[in-house]
């Protein structure tokens, strides 16, 4: 595996502990303790020297100091932190967790609260091993690191847990590639230029508490029109996000994998009308990916010919929305429910279609109801409405309420009088318009119910 440094020539800050440890992560009290190198070049703690004992003189823990990285950030750290994660990549025993990966027995590299310059990224080795922890706390740390491996999966179980990442404006931040059970917790990423996070391959890469930006802003930067990059990017499957702030970038969640779950992330990382996207599934067809109890924060979604997606309990402020793209026609089991939205009553519609490459031909179970909608316009694939009058024939117009042009595929409507019982029925349903007609004029009122996504059978 490799953790990857910043290319910074300048600065790259890499504070803490990093720790390549796992499966059961104990963070380390290295900071408390007093690091004495041994002759393999591993440490062992003053504590257990004094107390005598020995097991102590077995820990895995690797403080980078004591490979001679400089906790100022002022000398170049990269080789330093190298010999700390080739130490701590040493096995020391040869259990394995699934199969072709060594057990590092939760190996830690502690960066021990410093902030380092990394020249060149922080490669693990390319050995296929797990159970590692990566840790750093506090302060600032520039590191741009590069979990990958060249087949198969070739880490396991891999903590990155309390850095500070500072890309220098000079690449991303970490590579997660084929990569299994990856955690990336409490880490802030900024000043990237690609990807904040960019996960490719592998599975169950689980991102959270964590916050990612170009620029570090508070929100109404002035140079918004001019992020760039993509704060996470997953092109793998299985992976989560939860409780993440996007801050700065063109795109804040790239998606091109399946059945990705993000909970609680909020995006306001560039607004819609500079172009920004808030979370973009890419992936057209299957995608499986449920975003739920979010913040969209004036930037959006944007979603290709999605199949089975679900977007539900989340927050849409500042004309915030949902843009359904069309790549080949097909949209299927698509629930956009129980959200709520926020604008500046300019008439944006909280959910749009972008037919502009093809329309929308393939449409099933697309399911948007019980939205609300504050100084927006609601659009639903289901609607009621009731028309009233002494007439042989009411007309209920539902172009304005439903979200596809020209589509209802099941009507039921009940017509209710006082006056005499007359012969009626349903007689047209074109450009969502819905035509009852009656054999003779009868002071009535008509309850009509439309739906556009339901499967009929
Ligand atoms: C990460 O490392 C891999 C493997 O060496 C390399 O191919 C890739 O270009 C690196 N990615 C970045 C963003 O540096
Ligand atoms: C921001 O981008 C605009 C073009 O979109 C460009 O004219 C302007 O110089 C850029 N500003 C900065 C500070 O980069
Ligand atoms: C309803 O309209 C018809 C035809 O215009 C008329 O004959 C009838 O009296 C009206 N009924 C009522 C209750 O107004
Ligand atoms: C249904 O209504 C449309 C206009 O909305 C019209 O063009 C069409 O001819 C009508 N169809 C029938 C069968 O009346």
């Amino acid at each position: 595996m490799v953790i990857k440094p910043t290319m910074a020539r300048k600065a790259v800050v890499l504070s803490t502990l990093i720790a390549l440890a796992s499966l059961i992560v104990i963070h380390a009290h290295g900071k408390n303790l007093n690091p004495i190198p041994t002759k393999r070049g591993r440490l062992s703690f003053s504590p257990a020297l004094r107390l005598g004992q020995p097991l102590f003189r077995r820990s895995r823990v690797y403080p980078v100091t004591a490979y001679g990285a400089d906790p100022t950030g002022q000398s170049d750290s990269t080789n330093a932190i190298l010999r700390a994660i080739s130490d701590a990549f040493q096995a020391p025993s040869n259990r394995v967790l699934i199969e072709g990966i060594v057990d590092l027995g939760g190996a830690e590299i502690h960066l021990e609260g410093g902030t380092y310059l990394i020249s060149q990224p922080l490669r693990m080795p390319n050995s296929g091993a797990g159970n590692l922890m990566r840790r750093e706390e506090e302060t600032r740390r520039v590191v741009d690191a590069n979990l990958s491996s060249a087949s198969g999966y070739d880490y396991e179980d891999i903590t990155l847990k309390d850095l500070l990442l500072d890309s220098n404006y000079r690449g991303g931040g970490i590579l997660v590639v084929n990569s299994l059970r990856t955690k990336i917790d409490n880490c802030y990423i900024t000043h990237f230029t690609t990807d904040g996070i960019l996960a490719k391959g592998g599975h169950e890469t689980f991102i959270r508490s964590s916050f990612l930006g170009q620029h570090i802003t508070a929100g109404g930067d002035k140079l918004e029109r001019n992020f760039t990059g993509t704060g996470i990017n997953l092109m793998g499957n299985d992976n989560a996000l939860t409780d993440v702030v996007i801050f700065s970038a063109a795109v804040g969640v790239m998606l091109s994998g399946q059945a990705n779950l993000l909970t609680n992330v909020h995006c306001y990382n560039k607004a819609t009308y500079w172009g920004g996207v808030g979370i973009y599934v890419r992936l057209p067809g299957l995608s499986q990916t449920r975003i739920v109890n979010s913040y969209l924060d004036y930037t959006g979604i944007v979603a290709e010919d999605p199949v089975q997606l679900t977007i539900s309990n989340s927050f849409f402020l500042g004309d915030a929305y949902i843009k359904l793209k069309s790549i080949n026609g097909e949209i299927k089991g698509v629930y956009i429910v129980d959200n709520l939205f926020n604008g500046g009553d300019t008439g944006t519609a909280i959910v749009q279609l972008d037919q502009s490459k093809t329309p929308f031909t393939k449409i099933e179970e697309v399911i948007i109801d019980r939205n609300n909608a504050k100084g927006m316009a609601l659009k639903s694939t289901v609607a009621r409405g009731v028309a009233q009058g002494n007439a042989s024939s009411w007309t209920l117009d539902f172009s304005k309420a439903l979200l596809f042009p020209n589509l209802i595929k099941h009507v039921q409507y009940t017509l209710s009088t006082d006056g005499t019982i007359p012969n009626h029925a349903l007689r047209n349903v074109s450009d969502n318009r819905v035509v009852v007609q009656s054999s003779v004029a009868v002071p009535a009122t008509v309850y009509v119910t439309v739906d556009q996504g339901v499967s009929t059978v």
